[in-house]
């Protein structure tokens, strides 16, 4: 496995790949890897020849007062993982590399940036879509992997894609759980056994709204009170925002027509997780 620190490193093996005919799959993570981003690893290493795992700490989508500094960092245990799941390469480039001094471009998805987590956390979603375009631009991949547990970063992406005619295909890969629900994020390693508990009311949330649409409700507002009342029960959550909105838009429907993107995001101490569901309408 070769391990690129440099934007010239990742284009010289970038470039070998393409001489010898091989397609390249991209998996861009901030490390700290767990079954979620593996679950992308494995389905890039099934549809790509060459799979590329970035691993980016991207200080442009942390808000002044987010967990930029205690973000978990565990490069050696992220290698030995990546190693085990056939990963030819690694790009782990530093912040100077990626961003040179006084870089004053970015990317921005505008209005859609400003919706879900993008309200609460102001610049994130700029962040991520400059980085990705970034990544995008020195990979050079075929096909780059993200995951549905982050629904409205992989709309935004797609929609980048589609509107810079970058010629890459987008695959979203589905939420991976832990045993008791809970969607894996590096983030649950802030969350002590208690929080850990708690941490399960937004999946339970989503699985009330899921059951009451099951049984024929089709009131957005009901819906959302479903959700919401679980909530209501654990009062050491708090709830961010819960919302229904178009899955490639992310602007709340107030009725349900073909699928509707359930959106959540709740603080348990000081970890921000989110998690969500599709609800397919059949009309
Ligand atoms: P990170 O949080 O490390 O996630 C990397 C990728 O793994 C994202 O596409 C995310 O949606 C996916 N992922 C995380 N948890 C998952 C889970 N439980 N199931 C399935 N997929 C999961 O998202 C980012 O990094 C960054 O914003 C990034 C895109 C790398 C840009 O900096």
């Amino acid at each position: 496995m070769k391990i690129c620190h440099t934007i010239d490193e990742m284009r010289a093996a970038r470039h070998a790949a393409r001489r010898e005919g091989k397609t390249v799959g991209l998996v861009p993570t901030m490390g700290a890897l767990h079954e979620g981003h593996l679950s992308l690893v494995r389905m890039a290493r099934a549809q790509c020849d060459l799979v590329v795992v970035s691993i980016f700490i991207n200080p442009l989508q942390f808000g002044p007062h987010e967990d930029l500094a205690k973000y978990p960092r565990n490069f050696d245990r992220d290698r030995d993982l990546l190693e085990r799941e056939g990963v030819e390469v690694i790009f782990a480039p530093t912040v100077e590399e990626m961003y040179p001094a006084g870089a004053i471009t970015y990317v921005t998805v505008e209005a859609l940036s400003d919706k879900l987590c993008g309200r609460s956390r102001p610049g994130h979603f700029r962040g991520v879509t400059t980085v990705v375009s970034k990544l995008f631009h020195v990979v050079e991949p075929d096909q780059a992997f993200f995951g549905q547990k982050d629904a409205a970063q992989s709309a935004i992406i797609r929609r980048m894609v589609r509107d810079l005619n970058i010629p890459v295909q987008v695959v979203i890969g589905p939420i991976v759980r832990g045993p008791d629900g809970l969607a894996m994020s590096s983030r649950n390693a802030y969350l002590n056994a208690s929080q850990r508990l708690s941490a399960v009311v937004l999946h339970r949330s989503l699985l009330a709204l899921q059951e009451r649409f099951d049984r024929g409700e089709r009131k957005v507002q009901a819906l959302i009170e479903a959700g919401k009342q679980v909530f209501a029960e654990d009062p050491s959550v708090r709830l961010d925002y819960f919302e229904i909105v178009d899955p490639e838009t992310l602007d709340p429907v107030d009725r349900l027509s073909h699928s509707a993107l359930v959106a959540v995001a709740a603080f348990v101490g000081k970890a921000r997780l989110i998690d969500n569901v599709v609800l397919t309408v059949n009309t």
